[in-house]
């Protein structure tokens, strides 16, 4: 039984969780807990190799059980060397998408279904959920036209080429949308919906009115 406290964000590309993450890291850092960043896929050597894979637009011939498969790759890889042992260790883990993710873009967008993520989650993640999931979905467009508008500008900048989710069509994305609606419906006591084209601030303020709650409920924290 972990005994630290596991926290995901979730939400559409462009729905501004990487800068949330940063804001909600600085937050627990202020009151003296030291976070456990990352990111899905990524965020281990191995992992960041299975990102490239998956991201890269010339990558545009992975079938769909190809991308589900390396992305419960990742996960794995990222729950033993680093989600496990720092909630056995009592940490907070804050890990910018998990197994909604998979649910919402490969279930919901490749059309996949529910049932099958579930099953590989309950085989491949044995039975780790996060504590707490903030679920951000500003409006339709606005992800949309944000995360494809951040894409050119990375890749100009870096020459990575991370295009391979955002360039597909917007009935893709109503799937994935509507299918993260669904969890957050299925999962009222796990999953905070955080909705709407709020500023960078209100959103920050009902991050952290969850989190302080949780936190207070969850295990207790070393
Ligand atoms: P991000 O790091 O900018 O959020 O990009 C990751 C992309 O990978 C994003 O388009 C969502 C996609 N993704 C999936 O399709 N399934 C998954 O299980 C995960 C973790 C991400």
């Amino acid at each position: 039984m972990p005994r630290g406290v596991f926290i995901t964000l979730e939400g559409l590309d462009g729905s501004g969780k990487t800068t949330q993450i940063k804001r909600l890291a600085a937050w627990l850092t202020r009151r003296g807990m030291e976070p456990v960043v990352l990111r899905q896929p990524g965020g281990t050597a191995s992992g960041d190799r299975i990102r490239e894979i998956l991201l890269d637009s010339r990558s545009a011939a992975v079938a769909p059980m190809t991308e589900m498969a390396l992305m419960f790759a990742d996960r794995a890889q990222a729950i033993a060397e680093v989600i496990q042992p720092a909630l056995d260790a009592g940490k907070i883990v804050v890990c910018d998408r998990f197994t909604d993710s998979t649910e919402a873009y490969q279930g919901g967008g490749r059309q996949i279904g529910s049932e099958v993520v579930l099953d590989l989650h309950r085989l491949i993640c044995g039975g780790l959920e996060p504590n707490l999931t903030l679920l951000l979905l500003p409006s339709f467009q606005v992800s949309l036209a944000r995360a494809r508008h951040r894409n050119v500008r990375v890749e100009a900048e870096t020459g990575k080429d991370e295009n391979r989710f955002e360039s597909e069509k917007d009935a893709f994305y109503r799937r994935v949308w509507e299918k993260y609606h669904e969890i957050a419906r299925r999962e009222p006591d796990r999953v905070v919906l955080i909705e709407g084209d709020l500023s960078i601030d209100e959103v920050h303020e009902q991050i952290i009115e969850s989190v302080a709650e949780r936190l207070v409920t969850a295990q207790p924290i070393r």
